[in-house]
């Protein structure tokens, strides 16, 4: 009896385990990124052919070691280190140098505690490891170690006090911005919803379900259940994630090419909105203050008191580039509808924060309104407009009578016509 009951058993024991095996694995994964981190593919570009010019020191050359075979992951004594002539080698002691893993000769500690390796969902005032990779990117002079060795400015010297790297430590680091750069800055994220693990669990729920309704292979249901639960809180995230890159809804707070706060410029220093924000004149693009409305005090002001120079510098880049910084629009009505400011601030007399909130408040921007058609109306039946102080609406004569004849009290912004269709609509 026992004995051909035996195989049957036997078989859903090793599925069991399996399975197991399989959950210990992935839950390995969602947890320690870094070991997902530390194993990434080498990137196209690295090792590949010496580039010639924008060398920093280009000194004796030894054409023979720099075009030989060299075998991939042993060190090579070289005393010239070029832009893009880097080796999976460097690149594995690049990243890990940058992370903390080993120590720089000098001792000096890591860089990542400070320059994030992820992107941040806080206001982070230090630059990111992609930040540092992009200026390095764009200039060719520059170099990481003459900027530790001769740090310019108050967050620098406090910051990198006694950081000394050699060459060759900063031509690894090089090989890491490097590989930075081919990254996609969403996929450089703390929380690994990545394909991998989406699809991973996606294949372990059907597996779960399939066995739980036809095979039924496995009699421990709870396990089932446990891989349906982990599979759904993982697909639940990542919907989150993926519903916040797409949303323009009430929230959205995306990262910008600088990092601007409105809270130190229109809070803090208490600048107007109206500095920055030409209100009576917005247009869909005139909006957002240039590079030259900056400099006004930017040419003096080299320093913030959070970011240092780094951020402040980038004014000026584009200044010099000619390049006009890129700014994420935030706040964007869909094409069939119209809105204007100065009507609203000039004759509405509508402050900017009854519909973007404490601005003044915010290090990072974000729209606080949903901005849909009933958001519109309802403040339009609501607010009462200062209707016979202001000559504006001199024009609606027939309101004025039925005001003055008593047949209404008061004058709402419906009444004016915010209501009808065609005054948003094209
Ligand atoms: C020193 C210049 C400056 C001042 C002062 C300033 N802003 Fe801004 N504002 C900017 C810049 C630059 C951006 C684009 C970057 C960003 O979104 O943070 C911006 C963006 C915005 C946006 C989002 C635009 C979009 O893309 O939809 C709103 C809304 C806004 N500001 C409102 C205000 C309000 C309200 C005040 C006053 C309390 C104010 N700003 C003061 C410079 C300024
Ligand atoms: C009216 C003057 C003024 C204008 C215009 C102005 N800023 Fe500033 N900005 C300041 C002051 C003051 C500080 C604070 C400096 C400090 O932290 O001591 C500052 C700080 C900063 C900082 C660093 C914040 C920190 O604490 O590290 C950045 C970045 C910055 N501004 C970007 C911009 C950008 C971009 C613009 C144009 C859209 C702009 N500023 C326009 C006056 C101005
Ligand atoms: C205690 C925090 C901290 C640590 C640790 C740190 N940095 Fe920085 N780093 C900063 C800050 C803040 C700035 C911006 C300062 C400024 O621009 O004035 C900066 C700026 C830099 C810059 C200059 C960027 C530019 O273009 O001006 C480089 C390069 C740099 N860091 C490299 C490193 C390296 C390499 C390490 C590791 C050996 C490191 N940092 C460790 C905080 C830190
Ligand atoms: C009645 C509501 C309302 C008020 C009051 C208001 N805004 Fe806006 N704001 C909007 C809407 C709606 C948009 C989106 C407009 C679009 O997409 O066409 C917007 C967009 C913006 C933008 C994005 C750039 C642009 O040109 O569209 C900026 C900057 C801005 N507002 C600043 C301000 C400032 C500064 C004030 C105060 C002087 C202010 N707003 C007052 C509703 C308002
Ligand atoms: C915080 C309140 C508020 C919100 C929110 C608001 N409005 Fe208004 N709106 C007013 C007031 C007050 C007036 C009256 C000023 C006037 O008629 O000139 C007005 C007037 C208007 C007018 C002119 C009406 C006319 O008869 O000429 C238009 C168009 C308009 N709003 C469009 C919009 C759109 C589109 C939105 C949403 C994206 C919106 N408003 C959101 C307060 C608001
Ligand atoms: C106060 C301004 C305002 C008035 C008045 C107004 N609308 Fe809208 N309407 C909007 C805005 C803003 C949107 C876009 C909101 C969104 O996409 O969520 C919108 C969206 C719509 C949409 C949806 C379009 C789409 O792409 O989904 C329709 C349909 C529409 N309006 C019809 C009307 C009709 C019909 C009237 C007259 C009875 C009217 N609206 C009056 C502001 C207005």
């Amino acid at each position: 009896m026992q004995q051909n009951t035996s195989p049957a058993v036997h078989f859903s024991r090793k599925t069991t385990i399996l399975f197991i095996l399989a959950v210990i694995c992935t839950i390995g994964f969602l947890f320690f990124p870094s070991y997902a981190q530390d194993t990434l593919a080498v990137p196209e570009g690295v090792h590949q052919e010496a580039q010639p010019a924008d060398t920093l020191d280009a000194e004796t050359e030894d054409p023979v070691t720099e075009q030989a075979d060299e075998p991939e992951d042993e060190p090579v004594a070289r005393d010239t280190f070029e832009r893009g002539n880097y080796s999976r080698h460097d690149l594995r002691r690049g990243q890990r140098l940058f992370g903390g893993m080993v120590a720089f000769g000098s001792g000096t500690h890591d860089c990542s505690s400070c320059h994030y390796t992820s992107v941040p969902d806080t206001m982070n005032w230090n630059p990111s490891a992609r930040d540092l990779a992009l200026v390095w990117q764009e200039n060719p002079g520059y170099s990481i170690s003459q900027l530790l060795a001769n740090p310019v400015g108050r967050r620098m010297i406090a910051d990198h006090a006694d950081m000394i790297i050699t060459r060759e430590e900063e031509h690894q680091l090089e090989a890491y911005f490097e590989y930075l750069l081919e990254q996609d800055p969403g996929r450089i994220h703390p929380f690994p919803v990545n394909a991998f693990i989406f699809w991973g669990f996606g294949i372990l729920m059907a597996l779960a379900l399939l066995d739980l309704i036809v095979t039924r292979k496995i009699r421990f249901r709870a396990l089932h259940a446990l891989i349906i639960l982990a599979g759904l809180m993982v697909h639940l995230r990542y919907a989150m994630t993926e519903a916040q890159a797409l949303g323009r809804t009430a929230g959205y707070a995306p990262d910008q090419p600088i990092k601007f706060s409105h809270r130190i410029h229109a809070g803090e220093n208490q600048i107007d909105c109206s500095y920055c924000h030409h209100v009576s004149s917005f247009s869909l693009s005139a909006g957002i203050p240039s590079n030259n409305t900056c400099l006004n005090c930017h040419n003096v002001v080299r320093e913030g008191t959070h970011s240092g120079r780094f951020e402040i510098n980038k004014i000026h880049r584009s200044a010099e580039s000619g390049q006009p910084v890129e700014w994420v629009r935030i706040h964007r009505l869909p094409d069939h509808s119209k809105f204007s400011h100065s009507q609203h601030v000039n004759a509405g007399q509508q402050q900017c924060s009854d519909c973007h909130g404490e601005v003044e408040q915010m290090h990072i921007l974000r729209q606080e309104a949903p901005l849909s058609m009933g958001w519109c109306l309802t403040c339009h039946r609501d607010t009462q407009v200062n209707f016979l102080a202001n000559p504006y609406f001199e024009m609606y004569e027939q309101l004025h009578r039925d005001l003055r004849e008593g047949r209404i009290d008061y004058v709402t912004a419906a009444r004016l016509g915010g209501e009808d269709c065609y005054v948003c609509h094209h």
